[in-house]
């Protein structure tokens, strides 16, 4: 077999493309290797989100030309949204590049490679794709997949935050049939997974409008909750403004739905909420967080902020601390506002100096340090459900794995008492930043078994 080194940058929809590939690839006689230097085949699986990803990139692709001349049969490929972007363009800046695909191209990754071999100069299909649907064919890989396994339901994205380059690079929303899903999903817990995270940009726009057979988001919940074996469920990423009443009423019904949501907020104003287009106001926003914690005292929010947009005062900036504070996050990921081409702030004059940028940023790394940590407080000498991941953890922690909440949790417990894909109540003794730290009550440990059946003592 030969050989493929796979890098990925970005979200989990590159995660997720990339293990697509990977599949692909393995039918096509490839086999992934964790070690450059003996790859027969190099992808590099890209993201453009903001310009510091985009630089990290450029500087890895330029460090791919003494490769090359050492191997020249070395085949060389970029895919994801830097790619989709930036296609022709990276071709002539990195002449030692075979082929570009953008992220709407993935499942001709195979036809991709057999055409490079017989061509003079780089391919790059960064065409958007037009079948009326969107369908990820099954396919039996060489591994089990982990113990949470994604499962793709919508690609691209129809909502064009104004700052946001991903409509641009993933194309427009297309959801997948249910019943692929619900397939997909069995067979993934058929081979061992326990977790299944539903993926797309805006989950929430779910079956909108283009389904042969109509299901709404919450429908399609309550049919990947009712598959057996399915004992944790996740959805990633949710847009506050398609957030429906049903699918805060799911969280309250499905007790395999697990009481976390990552919604992006973005900033805490009114007039930066519209001029980044995102189609709610804090008082919107702020319903929707006091709608889910009555469904569901116990959820655990987070969140993603960017800090100086243009025009953004100290005053608006503030504002968006405020809101932190009022909607106590468990954790939140904060970036500073990165100018993207072809999106509409990108002609806004970038008013906020990179100085301050960066002070607004620490402040809000800051607040949710502390955020954090009050949370974490209410973990602290009680017990958390963990579903085990793997091994390792930091200090003398042997195993790791996520609560219900989504925090880290590391797992003191003997060698050998745990895999992953079992479930372990953990004693929680301490907290460091996100990461929670116990040991396993292995008495209540489930391996194998579904929550609502129980391990017989005899
Ligand atoms: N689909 C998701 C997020 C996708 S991108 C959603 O709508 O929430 C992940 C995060 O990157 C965004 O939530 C946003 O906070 C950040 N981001 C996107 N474009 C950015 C830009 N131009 N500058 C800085 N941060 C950006
Ligand atoms: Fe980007 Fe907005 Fe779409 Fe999220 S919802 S991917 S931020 S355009
Ligand atoms: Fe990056 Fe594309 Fe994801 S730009 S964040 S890899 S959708």
């Amino acid at each position: 077999m030969k050989q493929v080194y796979l890098q990925t940058f970005g979200c989990q929809m590159n995660v997720a493309d990339t293990d697509r590939m990977e599949l692909l690839l393995f039918h096509s006689g490839y086999r992934r290797t964790p070690r450059q230097e003996e790859a027969d085949l190099i992808l590099v699986n890209t993201c453009s989100i903001r310009e510091k990803a985009e630089h990290k990139i450029m500087s890895l692709l330029g460090s791919f030309k003494p490769l090359k001349k050492t191997n020249p049969d070395l085949m060389l490929g970029l895919t994801g949204c830097l790619a989709q972007q930036e296609g022709d363009r990276l071709v002539k800046k990195f002449p030692w590049l075979d082929f570009v695909l953008g992220p709407d191209t993935v499942e001709r990754i195979a036809t991709a490679i057999d055409r490079v071999k017989t061509r003079s100069r780089p391919l790059v299909w960064t065409e958007f794709d037009t079948e009326k649907d969107y369908s990820i064919p099954a396919l039996d890989g060489p591994r089990a997949p982990g113990p949470s396994a994604f499962v793709n339901i919508i690609k691209g994205c129809d909502k064009f935050c104004s700052f946001c380059i991903v409509p641009l690079t993933r194309g427009r929303e297309k959801s997948r049939e249910a019943e692929e899903i619900y397939a997909e999903a069995r067979q993934l817990v058929s081979r061992g997974a326990r977790e299944i995270i539903l993926l797309g940009q805006n989950v929430n726009a779910y079956g909108k409008r283009d389904l042969r057979r109509p299901t709404a988001f919450h429908e399609l919940l309550y049919g990947v909750a009712a598959i057996p074996g399915v004992e944790r469920l996740r959805f990633t990423t949710s847009h506050p403004r398609d957030f429906t009443p049903p699918t805060v009423r799911a969280y309250r019904d499905l007790g395999v739905l697990a009481n976390h949501l990552h919604l992006p907020v973005q900033c805490g104003g009114d007039r930066v909420l519209q001029a980044m287009r995102r189609g709610y106001t804090v008082a919107e926003y702020l319903r929707l967080v006091d709608d889910l914690k009555s469904a569901v005292p116990d959820i655990a929010l987070s969140t993603d902020i960017i800090v100086g947009f243009p025009g953004e005062t100290d005053a608006e900036f503030r504002e968006t601390l405020r809101l932190m504070e009022r909607v106590g996050y468990a954790s939140s990921y904060a970036f500073a506002y990165s100018p993207r081409p072809g999106t509409p702030a990108q002609d806004l004059p970038d008013t906020v100096p990179d100085a301050v940028k960066k002070e607004r940023l620490q402040a809000v790394l800051e607040l949710q340090k502390r955020l954090t940590a009050q949370n974490a407080g209410k973990y602290v000498g009680g017990e958390v459900r963990v579903l085990i991941e793997g091994r390792g953890g930091r200090g003398d922690a042997d195993f790791k794995g996520r609560n219900e909440h989504y925090w880290m949790v590391h797992v003191g417990a003997a060698a050998d008492t745990l895999k992953p894909g079992d479930f372990v109540t953990v004693e929680v003794q301490e907290a460091a930043g996100h990461v929670l730290k116990g040991v396993a009550n292995c008495e209540n440990r489930q391996a194998g078994v579904g929550r609502s059946q129980s391990i017989p003592n005899s």
